[in-house]
């Protein structure tokens, strides 16, 4: 880090200093057009804020009519706590609005998908598909879908690298009506195998491999592996990614007497590119997305159609300034695997007619310019990664981006966790040149869209808060009790009112669903709020600042992970007894996971078994879940009550010096113990 690096960091943490928000920026860059932004003002943001909170039908109604229905609403919005319904009546198609809108409307030539494959030997592949071509390939698909017997409300599981044929999947099942559920490559066959059962999914469309930093991930074998824990699954597709050698099951898997495995290309051959969009209710599902809680059970979040497809569209077109026509090439790093795909890649981008950009692979392959080659190649308008990305592009250099022309860029977008000052500043100036405004995103799986956010170009922004409410979000910080907190006093962040992209519940869980989402906070009246799980204060400005998780769940490299899951994971191995996870300070990860282990008789407390255990972690839930540092330990601190005191655990691992308050410590003498026990 440069001292002049070094001094501004200093800045901003004592005066928490303001960004003016249209300071050098420009609408309009090489190759781009002006354009005049969708907000004009902080006075029309609020205004705008203002109606969306004291009129959401009539809001939320106009926006509506900017795309696509089979059938108008009858009305807006059905609320009864904490089920609601929008749209109620419509009919509609989020595919068909992805892409028959802008043909039926004359653009079917326009770009609407760029592809970077990963391998650079001999220059990068690209592919590029128009909406015209795009459509056709959906279309193929989604008759590939129907031929093996998927029918609307069939849950279709999808567990792909980042190709286009993803992209391709993801929309075959909105057009026919069949919900997808996204694994993300990264997870293992057990996790594969759980998602499949839960979702009782009897389809999955893989690939024989992905690229990822030179090497081939093994998709079709962790599928195959699923399959032995797993009897759901009638049909696995395969989509030809790298050629690599990868068995093949030939048998029926079921009763029905068809074959399991079939090859992507052959059935594709067959189908024909006429596939009509399934006219879908404003309230079908869309998709169970599954992410982490605070038990050992990952849930499915559910998201349907009419909503969903509104609150992306919109939050896509006003956070980060989409025009279509102004030459904007539009780019998250996310994998579709996350929601952060789903929504910011797919499901709200195409809409807005702006072209997205899918790439394969690694950031630091095969040199780590690789994403900063691509902003020049392709001319980039917008950039949305992860604080986690940052903080690695920080460390790798300077001299990374500055090799490229990195003119194109006019807005950059953060997301997952909390950015840190220095990676806010680093990324203002080394990427955006000064220039291009920071939005810093704050949402989850569950709300589908951004909640909290500068519009940029409008909003003033300050390093390391996610500002202001997005239109239609009525967020408070409270205590445990429902009072609201006075400015710059910790509490728990709340949504009072319903917004388009509210989740719908959890697969198979209605009562999970009310315990944690709509049960913990209630007005003086008893109405819930929703309750994101988040820690936050507002500050006298009425901006919010995200202070992390408040539940059992930690934030690794912007991926959430239950602490529960990887305990479970750990005592499902033979040497271990018992074993408490708890998040601690990462310098890239943000959050990484210390794990503490006591182990049963006969088993030597080494570097082996250590490792052991971090691949046995890698294979109950994928590589993110590895523990960065494993303590053995012969006792776990307890409190009289038998509770492990992760407060202790965090700090220990956090290297702090002084622990917090044991004195409801059962036992003072595994205090000592735990000291002793390295990390490693
Ligand atoms: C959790 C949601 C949203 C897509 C990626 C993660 C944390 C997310 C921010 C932000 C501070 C953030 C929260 C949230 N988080 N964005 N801009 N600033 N924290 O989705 O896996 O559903 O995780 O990520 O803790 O609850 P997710």
């Amino acid at each position: 880090m440069t001292d002049a690096h070094r001094s501004d960091i200093e800045t901003v943490l004592t005066e928490n200093r303001t960004f003016a928000p249209t300071a050098g920026w420009s609408s309009a860059g090489p190759g781009a057009e002006p354009v005049t932004p969708h907000v004009a003002s902080m006075e029309q943001y609020r205004e705008m804020h203002a109606r969306s909170l004291a009129d959401p039908e009539g809001f939320w109604g106009d926006i509506a009519n900017e795309l696509h229905w089979f059938k108008p609403w009858d009305k807006v919005l059905d609320w009864s706590a904490p089920d609601a319904k929008w749209f109620v009546g419509a009919t509609t198609n989020l595919s068909y609005n992805c892409l028959d809108r802008h043909i039926d409307d004359g653009h079917g030539d326009d770009l609407a998908l760029i592809w970077e494959g990963e391998p650079m030997d001999g220059g990068p592949e690209v592919k590029r598909f128009t909406y015209r071509e795009l459509r056709a390939q959906v279309c193929k698909f989604a008759n590939v879908l129907k031929s093996l017997g998927v029918k609307k409300g069939d849950v279709v599981t999808i567990y792909m690298p980042m190709v286009p044929e993803m992209a391709i999947a993801v929309l075959a099942c909105a057009r026919i009506g069949a919900p997808h559920s996204v694994i993300f490559g990264g997870f293992s066959a057990s996790a594969i195998a759980d998602r499949v059962v839960d979702a009782n999914s009897k389809i999955i469309v893989t690939a024989d491999g992905g690229w990822r930093r030179g090497s081939i991930v093994p998709l079709k074998d962790n599928v195959d592996a699923a399959c032995t824990q797993c009897d759901t699954l009638d049909h696995v597709v395969v989509f030809e990614r790298c050629g690599n050698d990868i068995s093949w099951h030939h048998e029926p898997s079921n009763s029905h007497g068809d074959k399991r495995d079939h090859w992507w290309h052959d059935l594709m051959q067959a189908a024909s590119e006429d596939c009509p969009a399934e006219h879908m209710d404003a309230e079908d599902p869309l998709f169970v997305l599954y992410t982490s809680g605070t038990t050992g059970k990952p849930k499915g979040i559910m998201h349907t159609t009419g909503g969903y497809m509104v609150f992306t569209y919109l939050t896509s077109k006003y956070v980060f300034d989409l025009h279509p026509d102004a030459n904007q090439v539009y780019w998250c790093t996310a994998d579709i695997g996350w929601i952060t795909g789903h929504s910011y890649i797919v499901y709200g981008v195409m809409p807005n007619r702006v072209p997205t950009i899918m790439y394969e692979g690694a950031p630091n392959h095969p040199t780590p310019d690789r994403f900063w080659s691509i902003v020049e190649r392709h001319k980039v308008t917008h950039f949305y990664t992860a604080p986690t990305a940052i903080r690695a592009f920080m460390k790798w250099g300077d001299n990374h981006p500055r090799k490229h022309n990195l003119q194109s860029l006019r807005v950059l977008g953060t997301v997952g966790e909390p950015i840190n000052p220095e990676a806010w500043m680093w990324y203002h100036r080394i990427i955006g040149h000064e220039k291009c405004p920071i939005v810093d995103t704050w949402w989850q799986t569950e709300t589908a869209g951004h909640m909290l956010t500068p519009l940029p170009a409008v909003t003033p922004t300050k390093p390391g808060s996610c500002t202001l409410p997005f239109f239609g979000v009525d967020a408070a910080i409270v205590s445990e009790d429902g009072v609201e907190q006075p400015n710059n006093t910790g509490g728990l962040l709340a949504i009072r009112k319903p917004w388009p992209g509210v989740l719908r519940g959890i697969l198979g869980d209605r009562e999970r669903f009310i315990d944690v989402y709509w049960s913990r906070i209630k007005d003086a009246s008893g109405e819930p709020y929703y309750f994101p799980g988040d820690g936050a204060r507002r500050d006298a400005d009425g901006y919010f600042w995200i202070m992390g998780r408040v539940d059992d769940v930690i934030n690794v490299s912007g991926h959430r992970l239950g602490t529960m899951e990887v305990e479970s994971a750990l005592v499902s191995h033979e040497a271990v007894v018992e074993a408490a996870v708890v998040g601690m300070p990462h310098e890239i990860k943000g959050t990484g996971i210390a794990a503490f282990v006591t182990l049963g008789p006969g088993f030597d407390a080494d570097e082996t078994l250590r490792k052991q255990l971090r691949e046995h972690v890698g294979n109950e839930i994928g590589a993110i879940a590895k523990p960065d540092q494993i303590r053995f330990t012969e006792a776990l601190p307890k409190t009289r009550s038998g509770k492990i005191m992760r407060r202790l655990l965090r700090d220990i691992a956090a290297g702090v010096e002084k622990v917090g308050d044991t004195t409801t410590l059962e036992d003072y003498s595994v205090l000592a113990k735990l000291r002793e026990s390295k990390e490693g």
